[in-house]
């Protein structure tokens, strides 16, 4: 499997401080996917080789943890809190404009493979809901009047070519405060 160098240099360094190799199998999945978007059949099986045990472990750790995905995801990934502070202040409102602006339905991807919205829990910024997390940036209070704005930077994200799409946009908007 093509992994970057720097994620084969993380994954070795975490062999000296798990003796038992086992342990390590849901940083791995963390890392692999991290690098890949994604944790495909051949990554599991990449893992289960490198921890030497069975590929049915790997899986079994895949499916039991929401934030492991099994399929690709967009360009873009946008992430919406639901949780009660972020429901009561609006992100149901919130995720339904995303949905309906990107075309892309929650828990799934766009059929232009720009976007993939999901509905997640807490982000740990509950004073500031609703709060959308736009691949690694953070943007607080997207209710109704910020919305415009934070999806002419989502679509800008996903118009930006595949390097800086994930680090793109810049924070501003909605009152980022990071
Ligand atoms: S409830 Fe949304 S960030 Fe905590």
């Amino acid at each position: 499997m093509d992994l970057a160098p720097e994620t084969l240099q993380k994954i070795e360094s975490l062999f000296p401080k798990y003796p038992d190799k086992r342990s390590l199998t849901l940083p791995l999945c963390h890392l692999v996917q991290e690098d890949q978007g994604y944790l495909s059949d051949e990554a599991m099986k990449w893992i289960a080789a490198k921890l030497e045990i069975e590929p049915m472990k790997v899986l079994e750790v895949v499916s039991f943890y929401p934030m492991f995905r099994r399929k690709p995801i967009g360009k873009v990934h946008v992430k919406v809190c639901r949780t009660l502070s972020c429901a009561l202040n609006g992100a149901y409102k919130t995720c339904e404009k995303l949905e309906e602006a990107l075309a892309c339905k929650r828990g799934g991807t766009s059929e232009d493979g720009n976007y993939t919205i999901e509905f997640v829990e807490c982000i740990a910024d509950c004073g500031k809901g609703p709060v959308v997390q736009v691949d690694d940036r953070l943007y607080e209070n997207c209710g109704p009047e910020q919305l415009e704005e934070l999806i002419a930077r989502i679509k800008e994200a996903a118009s930006a070519d595949p390097v800086t799409a994930r680090t793109a946009p810049e924070p501003g908007t909605p009152a980022y405060k990071g």
